[in-house]
């Protein structure tokens, strides 16, 4: 069963914020945890109890911008990587933890994603957006190059700021950090060019 959603739009920071509430136990200056939220998303109680897959229209994510909805009380991304983000990926492969989403598996990857962008399109990437060290919402790094507490070759991803945990933009943890694992990617399929259907896939 899905839940339809309609006039899905980019993240507006103005309107609303996620604040997510659980783990996280010690982080560094308690450095807040919330991120944007898609202000037009509202899904039934109803749904949100059952844990039902949600649709998502992603025609209007633009390349580089990223929709998150909510899937199990949990934040989903999705990202329209750019042709140059989808290029950094492999220029990052020597300095992740697991670069192949081997370990774990069937649990952090499903198998239709296993592959270096770690998603069925590579333009889209599909993935929860809470570390899997103590449960903080990442942050958005998706400008490369030197910045504040990242490596001055960074190719644009995320930084947990709980723990210092960073990920590139296909979700893959870097090596010697404290995520053990990359993020996860949730079940998802395409209903079409333009609908995502999150929580489900062709096996389900
Ligand atoms: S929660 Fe510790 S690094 Fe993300």
């Amino acid at each position: 069963m899905s839940e339809t959603l309609v006039d899905v739009k980019p993240i507006d920071p103005s309107k609303r914020t996620w604040i997510i509430a659980t783990g996280c136990v010690g982080a560094v200056g308690g450095v807040a945890t919330a991120i944007p939220f898609v202000s037009t998303f509202q899904p039934s109680e109803r749904a949100k109890a059952a844990g039902a897959a949600v649709e998502v229209d992603i025609s209007g994510i633009k390349p580089g911008e990223k929709l998150t909805v909510e899937w199990r009380g949990k934040p989903v991304w999705i990202i329209h990587r750019t042709q140059d983000q989808i290029d950094r990926l492999s220029k990052v492969t020597d300095q992740l933890a697991d670069p192949n989403s081997q370990r774990k598996p069937g649990e952090q990857t499903p198998e239709y994603a296993m592959n270096p962008g770690r998603s069925i399109k590579p333009e889209y990437f599909v993935a929860v957006g809470i570390c899997t060290h103590l449960g903080c919402s990442p942050s958005d790094k998706f400008t490369p190059g030197p910045q504040a507490s990242l490596p001055d070759d960074w190719q644009g991803g995320f930084l947990c700021p709980c723990h210092g945990s960073t990920f590139d933009l296909a979700g893959r943890v870097y090596k010697n950090k404290p995520a053990p694992d990359n993020l996860e990617v949730p079940p998802h399929m395409y209903l079409s060019d333009s609908k995502l259907l999150i929580g489900e896939d062709k096996k389900a």
